[in-house]
């Protein structure tokens, strides 16, 4: 069972991307051959400081490293460091549909924000997103919930190549050239929601700043931003999404941290007040960001040591993926018989 996923380094990583991803990633290390990366490439699809960016990959390495991965266990690398990932992604453009990627909800959202120019590349990153997943014939992909419509994308490339490309035109199965993989939701905080705006996402580029909880907030600031959280008329604390959105998200949050089911919460906060309940959510979530905060303390200033990480993790993914690049070459007649 291989596993792989992907995160981007826009440094200011929040508590959904920690919930609904940093969190699985330390899991499944242990549950198989997991590997992951920092997608310094996907950044570079909307506007960015090219000498931030480096700054950038080392917060989010350092981040991921103090939540837990360990170099040990996982395969973990930048992915401009591997370039079979690009070159795959020119193959795999072959065999996805123009209409496919107009259809793409996170490419109208992003090139609707920009105000200039709107590049090429945001409208294949989904490509580049598959190539990062096929190219290691992962099975599993741990993601939030808003990948899920990438991950649909992904599965279809896949098939399409397979079908088209495999031996015998075989679309699946062992023998076809590449996996089709799965996306892994939690089920529990696979989306987290903005506190101040309970109908959206967390996001650090499509929320509000008071709603969005970082991984290295301070720990008062992480309390004032639950104690300003929206929540929902009435008093009651209970779990319903449609008509509680803001008091359920805090009941998902609080349960993610604290490993417990819904109706738990709500038997343990059947009696509080709203006040106490918000209260309560920030003390978890500060209790839980406290060591990954400690740790990244300790790992950031070391960049050197950061990039041997990295560059170790990089050359043990080539290895894994420069045969899935030779084959797709070959089954499609780029180059010389191999
Ligand atoms: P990114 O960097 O935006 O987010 C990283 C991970 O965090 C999850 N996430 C959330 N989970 C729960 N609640 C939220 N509010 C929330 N916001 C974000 C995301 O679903 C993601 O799992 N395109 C990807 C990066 C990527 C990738 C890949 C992922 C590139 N190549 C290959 C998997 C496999 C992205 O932008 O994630």
């Amino acid at each position: 069972m291989r596993i792989f996923s992907g995160i981007q380094p826009t440094g200011r990583k929040h508590l959904g991307n920690f919930i609904g991803a940093i969190e699985p990633y330390v899991h499944h290390q242990e549950q198989g051959e997991a590997i992951y990366c920092v997608v310094d490439l996907h950044a570079t699809t909307v506007p960015y400081d090219p000498a931030t960016l480096r700054e950038r990959v080392y917060d989010t390495a350092a981040i991921l490293l103090a939540a837990g991965l360990d170099p040990d266990r996982c395969i973990f690398f930048r992915q401009g460091d591997v370039p079979e990932h690009t070159e795959m992604t020119w193959l795999l453009s072959s065999v996805t549909a123009f209409g496919d990627l107009n259809r793409m909800h996170q490419f109208k959202d992003k090139a609707g924000a920009q105000r200039d120019l709107v590049s090429s590349s945001l409208f294949t990153y989904p490509v580049l997103m598959a190539a990062d997943v096929l190219v290691y014939r992962a099975h599993r992909v741990p993601v939030g919930d808003d990948q899920r419509q990438h991950i649909e994308l992904m599965r279809d490339i896949a098939e399409r190549f397979n079908a088209r490309f495999g031996v015998g035109g075989s679309g699946s199965g062992d023998d076809a050239p590449l996996v089709v993989p799965e996306g892994v939701y939690r089920e529990v905080g696979a989306r987290i929601m903005d506190l101040q705006e309970p109908t959206r996402k967390m996001s650090t580029t499509g929320g509000t700043e008071q709603g969005t909880v970082l991984v290295l907030d301070e720990p008062k600031t992480i309390e004032k931003k639950f104690k300003r959280a929206v929540t929902d008329s009435g008093s009651e604390i209970r779990h319903d999404r449609d008509e509680k959105p803001g008091v359920s998200n805090l009941i998902e949050i609080y349960a993610a941290v604290k490993g417990v089911a819904f109706d738990a919460v709500e038997r343990e906060f059947a009696d509080a007040r709203y006040g106490d309940f918000k209260g309560a959510v920030a003390e978890a979530v500060v209790e839980r960001l406290a060591p990954v905060q400690e740790r990244f303390a300790e790992l950031r200033p070391d960049e050197a040591a950061l990039e041997e990480i990295l560059a170790a993790g990089a050359a043990k993914a080539r290895a894994l993926a420069a045969p899935t690049v030779a084959l797709a070459r070959e089954l499609m007649g780029v180059g010389p018989v191999g």
